[in-house]
Parts: structure tokens; sequence; C-alpha cells
């Protein structure tokens, strides 16, 4: 008898960011067979061009899918989300999942009052990408944007809480947040993928600033939703995971380990 087609899905970003995504799909897709590639050697993105992170997107794509393909494609970074997904779907051929759409779906669900903040790098704050979406599902809804890119730094040293995130987040939130007033928001769109890393520390540091919670939102669960609705057959089972990076694969396993379970992963160093 053939055995069952596993279905292969191949997931990118431009560090190990995008493994706090390959980790909520491992998680709900043991079945599935996982290929992710983070481009290490040209992080970040996130202070580039639409142009350039598109032409690096396109790249991680090729790569990813070379002469073997997938079934499915999911861009684990909101930078490319926000720039390149047209681009990759018109050449990639098979469904391109990107994080902005989800993300913008459940931070409308969880906030009440509409008042939704959006933390990411540059190049996504400035797309307007997540206010897009955002009000496109809820008329009326006030989207405040905010580039936090050091935290991107931070994530990829290995510092997830502790003074040095506490005095980021001072400084870019602290006058943000103040401006706005202590209604300010009840959700926060954590609208990069290294910045799941940061839950407790943010969740701690807005209780502290506003005296309540707010809601914190991270698009890996969703995707991971929608990859279960499309591949059930993949929500048991036991798949692969191979793990590429371009460049520092020593450093890529040391740190991504705090994202990702790496044992029984192959780890392999590309370029492209
Ligand atoms: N993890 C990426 C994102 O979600 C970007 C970090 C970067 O390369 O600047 O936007």
């Amino acid at each position: 008898m053939q055995s069952a087609h596993r279905p292969r899905i191949a997931i990118f970003d431009s560090g190990i960011g995008g493994l706090t995504v390959a980790r909520a799909v491992r998680d709900r897709l043991p079945g599935a067979d996982l290929r992710y590639l983070g481009d290490t050697a040209r992080l970040p993105y996130g202070t580039k061009t639409a142009e350039t992170v598109t032409r690096y997107a396109l790249q991680a794509a090729r790569a990813l899918l070379g002469e073997d393909g997938a079934d499915a494609l999911v861009v684990a970074c909101n930078t490319a989300s926000s720039c390149a997904l047209p681009a990759l779907e018109a050449e990639c051929g098979l469904p391109v999942l990107g994080v902005i759409a989800p993300g913008a779906r459940r931070a409308v669900a969880a906030s009440p009052t509409g008042q939704i903040g959006v933390i990411g790098t540059e190049r996504t704050v400035a797309s307007g990408a997540y206010t897009f979406a955002i009000e496109a599902l809820r008329q009326g809804a006030s989207v405040h944007g905010k580039a936090t890119p050091l935290l991107v730094g931070l994530a990829e040293e290995g510092f997830f809480s502790g003074p040095l995130v506490d005095a980021a987040l001072d400084a870019y939130l602290g006058p943000w947040l103040e401006r706005r007033g202590p209604g300010a928001i009840d959700a926060l769109v954590l609208g990069c993928t290294h910045y799941p890393v940061f839950k407790e520390a943010l969740a701690a540091w807005l209780g502290r600033r506003l005296g309540r919670e707010v809601a914190l939102i991270d698009s890996a669960e969703a995707i991971a939703d929608e990859l279960a609705t499309r591949f059930p057959s993949a929500t048991t089972g036991s798949g692969a995971t191979e793990l590429l990076a371009t460049d520092g694969l020593e450093r890529f396993r040391r740190v991504g380990s705090g994202f990702f379970p790496m044992q029984g992963a192959a780890l392999r160093l590309v370029d492209l």
C-alpha cells in the first residue's frame, strides 16, 4: 500500500523570529514535514526598502521550495508579509500564508474598544498593512503603530526579559502610551515574529504602566489553525524538520533553540 503524502510546509523569516510561528505549526501539525529558512545573513529586513525585502523574500522562497516544492508557503515575517505577498503568490503557484491577515483578525476579536496598538519593524509599521487589514474588518477601529526595531536585536541576542528589554519598552512605548492617555489600547499586536518571546515581559510592563491587562496578539496560532484546516491528515503523526540558515549555523542553533525545540531537526547552511 502506498503511504499517504505528508504535507510539506515551507516557512521563512529574516532570522530566528519566524521559529515562533514554526513552533506553533509543529505543535498543531506534528505529521507535517517542515522546512524553515532563516535569512540570518541579511537580517534585519525591517529597516530595508520594500523592493529589497521583496527580492530577498523571493530568493528565500526559491531556496525553500527547491526541486521538491511544498504544499504551502508560510511567510513568518511581518515585514515580508507587508510588502512581498503579491510577488510571492505570483511566482510560487501554491498557497502563500502571510502573518498580517490572521493577526488583524485576532486583534479585532480581542479588542472591545477597537483601540489597537501595533508594534513591529519600521517597514511593517510604515506600510500601514495592519491599519488597512484591521480597518477593513472593523469600521471605526483606531490603529496605533509604533516601530520598535531594537527588539529584533534583543531577541536575536537571547534577551527575552530583564533590564535591557524593560529599557527598550520604556524608551519606545512609554512616551507613545502617555500621548494616548489611560484608555490608550486594549489589544497590542506583536507585529513582528520575533516579539512573542517578549510576551511575559510586555504583559508585566503594560500591567505596571496601565494597571490593567492588554491582549497580546500573536499570529502564530492563527496560522497553525489555518494549516490544520487545510491539512487535517497532518494533525497527527510525526514529520521531519529541516532548518536552514544563510549564515552562522551554530549561533542559529544556540539562540534558535530558545524559540523552537531543535532536537531531531536537520540543520543546514544555504546560500541564496
Ligand atoms: N521577524 C521579522 C518580522 O516579523 C523581522 C525582523 C527583521 O528582520 O527586521 O517582521
